[in-house]
C-alpha cells in the first residue's frame, strides 16, 4: 500500500496523527468539547469537481494544500453529521460553509489542520505553521505590542520560535473575527492581553472582540482561536 493510503502519513517529518492529537489537546484544554477537529499529511487528494476552480493555474504544492484542506474538512463535518459539497471561498477567501457550522482550517507544506463547530454563538480560527523561528527581518511586524512582547519574551529577549507562535496567533484570530465582520487586520491589530507562549493567550482586536487562543509548539507550532459570544467585549455597531 503506497503511503498515501496509509491513514498514519508522514511527510516531512510531520506525522498527521501527532498533530490532530496536538489539535485535540489544545481544544480539550480550552474547554471546547464541543469543538471537532483533524489534521491530514498535505498529499494529492481527490477534490469535488467544482472545487477544481481553486487550484485552476496553482503550483502543486498549493494544489495539494487546497485539496488536502478540503478532504479533512469534509472528513471533519462528517463525523459532526454534516454532508458537506463542495468548500468554495466566499468573502476575503474565508470557506463557504453548510448553513449552522463555523469552521476554520490552515494549512503548510506538510500538514493540513482544521476545526468546526455547529451554533451561532462561536467563531473559530486555526493556524499551523513548521516549529521553526520567525525570520528576523519580520519580528517587529508581527510583535507590536507590550502583551505581546512579554508572551514570546525568553528572559526578557523576545523567542524567535515564540515569534513564529504569536504569528499564529494573530492568523488565527483574524480567521476567527473576519466572518464576524469582514475587517481586514493587520498584525498590530491584534494584541496579546493576558498569558504567554507557548500556552493559552487572550488577545484583543482593533474591532473589539476578545479572544482566546490555545497553542502549542510541538510536534507544529499550531494555534486555535475561538469567540464564544457570551464572553465577547464586542462593541456592536
Ligand atoms: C487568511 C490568511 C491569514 C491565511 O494565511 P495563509 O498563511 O495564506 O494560509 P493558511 O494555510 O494559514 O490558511 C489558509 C486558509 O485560511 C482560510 N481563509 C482565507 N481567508 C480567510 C478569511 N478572510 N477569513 C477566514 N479564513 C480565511 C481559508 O480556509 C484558507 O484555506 P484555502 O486557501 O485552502 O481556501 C491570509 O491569507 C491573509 O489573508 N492574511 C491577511 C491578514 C493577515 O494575515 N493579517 C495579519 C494577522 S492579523
Amino acid at each position: 500500500m503506497a503511503a498515501s493510503d496509509t491513514r498514519r502519513v508522514v511527510r516531512g517529518g510531520v506525522d498527521e496523527v501527532a498533530v490532530a492529537r496536538a489539535l485535540r489537546t489544545l481544544l480539550d484544554a480550552g474547554g471546547d468539547v464541543d469543538v471537532f477537529s483533524g489534521a491530514r499529511a498535505v498529499h494529492d487528494a481527490p477534490m469535488h469537481p467544482r472545487e477544481r476552480v481553486l487550484v485552476h493555474g496553482v503550483v502543486d504544492r498549493v494544489r495539494r494544500q487546497t485539496a488536502t484542506g478540503r478532504l479533512l474538512l469534509r472528513e471533519v463535518l462528517h463525523t459532526m453529521g454534516v454532508v458537506a459539497g463542495p468548500i468554495l471561498r466566499t468573502t476575503g477567501g474565508r470557506p463557504a460553509l453548510p448553513i449552522g457550522v463555523v469552521a476554520s482550517l490552515a494549512h503548510d507544506d506538510d500538514v493540513a489542520v482544521c476545526v468546526a463547530g455547529a451554533g451561532v454563538n462561536l467563531a473559530l480560527g486555526v493556524d499551523v505553521e513548521p516549529a521553526l523561528p520567525l525570520p528576523a527581518e519580520i519580528v517587529d511586524d508581527v510583535v507590536t505590542s507590550t502583551g505581546d512582547r512579554a508572551a514570546v519574551a525568553v528572559d526578557g529577549v523576545v523567542d524567535p520560535v515564540r515569534a513564529r507562535l504569536l504569528f499564529c496567533v494573530k492568523e488565527a484570530v483574524y480567521k476567527a473575527c473576519f466572518p464576524l465582520d469582514e475587517v481586514f487586520l493587520e498584525f498590530a491589530d491584534v494584541a496579546v492581553v493576558e498569558g504567554a507562549l507557548p500556552g493559552r493567550v487572550e488577545a484583543t482586536t482593533r474591532t473589539g472582540w476578545r479572544v482566546t487562543v490555545t497553542t502549542t509548539s510541538s510536534p507544529v507550532l499550531l494555534a486555535c482561536a475561538r469567540v464564544r459570544f457570551g464572553q465577547s467585549t464586542a462593541t456592536f455597531r
